[in-house]
């Protein structure tokens, strides 16, 4: 059994009381630490506050990581890349955290020679594997420890443990949703979400409140298939994600609502919100439109999907998600350019241009003006060869295809 551990904690009810938990029944060291992913980006409580619960708890030592602009280059911008969003539609928010802090508690265990890394998720979801995937990918060594799926207790139960203990916590027994959030949004589940008929309630978005009066237009430029400027202002990549959330949030723009299957088996209904994930994927696949050609364009939205997947099922530090990380960052070296995205209340966004000097769009080629210059008597030769083979096949076997069903 762990003599130290080092526990993945957030400052709430559940990691709070695991600190305690751990201690009373394993016998154990707990070094608590907070990986900041931007979860609160007002910070609605100081980092002093935290400290003091977690040590109230019981914990040894309390660390805090600022791993924002960390997770926006190496996490984010891969993401981006790769147009990723699970089942074709979630920016895959939380599995995207998850490697971060798993590659901080690693870190932290072996500063603090801890033999096992700890977190709060419970035996259903996928946060679970990520952990534990990902902390056996960088640390085989390490055990993993998940108190959560043990002990039992309800919500309310550990309320009362945290009283029981002098914890002091601001939760109360009656939490309605479990929230995620980091910077690349905002992940909701439970209370009348859990019935896939109801419609979300407003209450727990935070993010995309519509106050928005007008449309707001905005150009966002990449480089080398990396965000880099908002209308024109460079700025690091997790200042870019902040401010395109607060540009844009109040459009309404960047809610979700799906039934997900989570890689344990369930399908869930969970609802998102995360405007800045999915205005940067919009305006770089509508970039990749222009710049990519044709062949790597097909293939690359193939790979996509599986890239996805891998992400979400906690296979971030794994040897096929590298070796597709290899292939889009080949792809993304003329991704170079800037997209125009009009914002409009409630809830939508549409590109309206983009350009770039890598373009392969070629206006002569293209239009049907004077100017055209592709050559159509070329067609006659290739259309012929390309369909040549349907037309022997019609001739000898087809023939009944074209005679109208009955
Ligand atoms: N279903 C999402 C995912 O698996 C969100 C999970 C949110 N996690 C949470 N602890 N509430 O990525």
């Amino acid at each position: 059994m762990a003599k130290r551990v080092v526990l993945a904690y957030s400052g709430g009810l559940d990691t709070s009381v695991a600190v305690r938990w751990m201690i009373e029944e394993w016998n154990v060291e707990v070094v608590c630490v907070l990986v900041d992913v931007g979860q609160d980006p007002d910070y609605s409580e100081s980092f002093d506050d935290i400290r003091a619960r977690a040590l109230a708890a019981g914990a040894l030592d309390f660390v805090v990581v600022d791993a924002r602009e960390e997770m926006a280059a190496q996490f984010c911008a891969p993401a981006i890349a790769a147009n990723a969003l699970y089942e074709g539609k979630y920016p895959l928010v939380s599995a995207l955290s998850r490697p971060v802090i798993v590659r901080h508690l690693v870190d932290q265990a072996r500063k603090f020679g801890a033999d096992a890394v700890a977190h709060g998720s419970t035996g259903k979801g996928n946060d679970q594997v990520r952990f534990e995937v990902g902390t056996h990918a960088l640390a085989p060594d390490l055990e993993v420890l998940a108190p959560a799926r043990l002990w039992g207790m309800t919500r309310a139960d550990s309320v009362d443990y945290a009283a029981k203990w002098d914890i002091p916590i601001k939760a109360t027994k009656e939490k309605i949703y479990s929230i995620d959030e980091n910077l690349w949004g905002r992940a909701i589940e439970c209370g009348e979400i859990e019935d896939p008929w109801a419609a979300p309630p407003e209450e727990p978005y935070t993010l995309t409140r519509v106050t928005a009066t007008q449309p707001v237009e905005l150009t966002i430029s990449f480089r080398a298939g990396v965000p880099v400027a908002l209308d024109g202002v460079e700025m690091s990549l997790a200042g870019l994600i902040k401010e395109l959330t607060d540009r844009v949030g109040p459009t309404g723009y960047g809610r979700l609502d799906m039934v997900e299957n989570r890689r344990v088996g369930i399908k869930s209904r969970e609802v998102y919100e995360c405007p800045a994930a999915l205005a940067l994927i919009t305006a770089h696949a509508d970039l990749e439109d222009l710049v990519l050609e044709r062949e790597i364009h097909h293939e690359k939205a193939r790979l996509q999907i599986r890239w996805s997947e891998l992400v979400y099922d906690g296979m971030w530090f794994s040897p096929l998600k590298e070796a597709l990380d290899a292939f889009f960052f080949e792809t993304q070296r003329h991704v170079t350019g800037d997209v125009r995205v009009r914002f409009e209340a409630p809830g939508l966004a549409r590109v309206v241009g983009r350009r770039s000097p890598s373009a392969l769009y070629d206006h002569d080629l293209a239009t049907y003006d004077a100017e055209d210059s592709f050559n159509h008597a070329d067609s006659e030769g290739f259309v012929k060869i390309y369909g040549l083979g349907v037309k022997t096949w019609a001739a000898r076997q087809g023939a009944k295809n074209a005679t109208p069903a009955p």
